[in-house]
């Protein structure tokens, strides 16, 4: 399954993320676009529950799924409270209740590669929240991509004991909007110097924001804000990721 074996050196490679900084924006967009109060928060490819801990000081009860049982035993790991995890896939999960939120962020949408998976995934959304309900995302953008091209990028990262080494090959599809990208981490353990090559491919689609609306639309929910992801300003050539928010429409 793509990401169990990434997820053992998942929180190392995204130590440089701002994940309070994300949930802090995230959290700013509930509080514009839902007026009523938040029982109940659902996070889709939770990963490693990082934003789920940050959203859960923000007072938050959360739900987390993931495809990956690798990623949810991390997220468990972090014993959050008030939060409960479990392996589910985003495009036919179906749980016991229904949220005032969803979210699914740092570009989980874009690993639905198929207009059936996405849509699927989309009607799984509308179908768990309530009236008026929020659904927060974000995915790669298409006039981006194509204009920026995806390019190989290397980055390393260490704590006390490993160097981890990540390569990512991309390979675009410009005819399945997509792009293979293939990923080598080579991990150094510090004290015996042992090296150890770990090899996935990430298949990931970019969108247009009205293929992303029509989906939004043929799920039962309106799309009501599309800006860069973090900066607010108007998606262009040069924003690689667009955050959007849409809202179920009330019955
Ligand atoms: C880039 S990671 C993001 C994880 C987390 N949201 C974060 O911000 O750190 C993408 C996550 O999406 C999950 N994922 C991919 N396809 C999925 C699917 N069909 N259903 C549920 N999770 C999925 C992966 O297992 C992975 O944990």
């Amino acid at each position: 399954m793509v990401f169990d074996h990434y997820a053992h050196y998942y929180n190392l490679l995204y130590l440089d993320k701002d994940y309070s900084g994300e949930t802090a924006y995230v959290h700013s967009l509930i509080q514009r676009f839902y007026t009523k109060p938040v029982k109940g928060l659902l996070d889709i490819g939770c990963g490693t529950g990082t934003h789920a801990s940050y959203l859960a000081q923000k007072g938050y009860a959360i739900t987390g799924i993931d495809l990956s049982q690798e990623m949810i035993n991390s997220a468990l790991e972090k014993n959050i409270p008030q939060a409960h995890f479990q392996v589910a896939n985003a495009t036919d999960f179906k749980l016991s209740h229904s949220f005032e939120v969803i979210t699914s962020l740092f570009h989980v949408v874009s690993y639905l590669t198929t207009n059936d998976d996405l849509q699927n995934m989309f009607d799984q959304v509308s179908n768990h929240l309530m009236s008026g309900g929020l659904f927060i995302f974000d995915f790669w953008y298409a006039p981006a991509v194509l204009t920026e091209r995806p390019s190989v990028r290397i980055k390393r990262l260490e704590d006390a004991d490993i160097q981890v080494t990540r390569i990512g090959e991309p390979v675009l599809k410009v005819n399945e909007n997509t792009v293979d990208v293939h990923f080598e981490l080579l991990i150094e353990d510090k004290h015996t110097h042992q090296l150890t090559r770990v090899k996935e491919v990430h298949l990931m689609r970019y969108f247009s924001l009205p293929e992303i609306e029509k989906f939004l639309q043929c799920a039962g929910m309106k799309l009501v804000y599309s800006r860069e992801w973090m900066t607010e300003k108007e998606p262009s050539e040069a924003t690689w990721g667009v955050c959007c928010v849409a809202v179920k429409s009330e019955k």
